[in-house]
């Protein structure tokens, strides 16, 4: 039985990592995805590689309020209605301590990761049809402190806020919000995490975040999607408002 039978999925930051893993998973749950992001080529490669009308691709940038409500209006015009908003397209910008880090690129995280999110949140939530479910891609730095990282953190601790407060807002709608908070993923996000650590040694900054990870792995971008996958099912048809870990025991207490 596919879990996402005829269910319309925005996924933003859908070409790349996380979400292009589960822009997989749902197509193969039986959902209709429109992937939703600012990589142009990117989201090409995506939709040639998996040839199907049940994915349809829109370039934007989640920051701009036009561009989300051409996503929007993209979905509605493509699929008729939206179900399940995987609200996931994300940065993790400079890595530097709060005293020396620069200006501009605190303000480019905060409009990507918090305002992007929020405004997904402000223009695709009203056209959900009731029962739906959207989920947010947080972090265990959403949860927890990182030094270096303190940019990224503060957005992905709003990211929490925002989810909560979404999530009383739906209710009576019956629609779900939740966040997830992976630990490190093997995408090109920790990629470039791992060069700012150490440019000549990056495999060096990896050992640094495995020695944290009790299971001794990065996750893979597909077990973060299964999460996803049965946040935005009916099989989590009760559950609303809540922060989900995975992350192989990372910040257990
Ligand atoms: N990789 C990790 O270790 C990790 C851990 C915890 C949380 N996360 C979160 O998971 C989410 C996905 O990250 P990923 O690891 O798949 O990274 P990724 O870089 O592989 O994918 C992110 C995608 O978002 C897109 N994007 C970035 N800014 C955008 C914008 N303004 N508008 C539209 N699209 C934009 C990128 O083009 C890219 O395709 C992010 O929110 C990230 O913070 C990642």
């Amino acid at each position: 039985m596919q879990r996402l039978k005829d269910k319309v999925a925005i996924i933003t930051g859908g070409a790349n990592g996380i979400g292009l893993a589960t822009a997989k998973l749902f197509l193969r749950e039986g959902a209709k995805v429109m992937i939703v992001d600012k990589d142009a080529s990117a989201l090409k490669q995506a939709v040639a590689e998996m040839a199907t009308a049940n994915l349809q691709h829109c370039q934007a940038d989640v920051s701009q309020r036009t561009e989300v409500e051409k996503y929007v209006a993209a979905t509605l015009s493509a699929f008729g209605g939206i179900d399940v908003f995987f609200n996931n397209a994300g940065i993790e910008g400079t890595v530097s301590p709060i005293a020396t880090y620069p200006e501009d690129e605190f303000d480019r995280i905060m409009a990507v990761n918090i305002k992007g999110v929020w405004l997904g949140c402000q223009y695709v939530l009203p056209k959900m049809r009731d029962g739906g479910s959207m989920v947010i891609t947080s972090s265990v730095a959403g949860l927890q402190g990182f030094a270096g990282l303190g940019a990224y953190v503060a957005s992905k601790h709003a990211e929490v806020g925002i989810m909560r407060v979404a999530a009383l807002e739906n209710s009576d709608r019956k629609i779900r919000v939740n966040s997830v908070h992976p630990g490190p993923v093997e995408t090109q996000m920790m990629r470039h995490i791992e060069r700012q650590l150490s440019a000549e040694a990056p495999d060096q900054a990896k050992d640094g975040f495995l020695a944290q990870i009790p299971f001794g792995r990065y996750a893979l971008a597909e077990e973060v999607a299964d999460l996803v996958l049965f946040l935005s099912c009916d099989e989590s048809k009760y559950i609303t408002g809540n922060t989900h870990v995975i992350d192989g025991g990372m910040i257990v207490g």
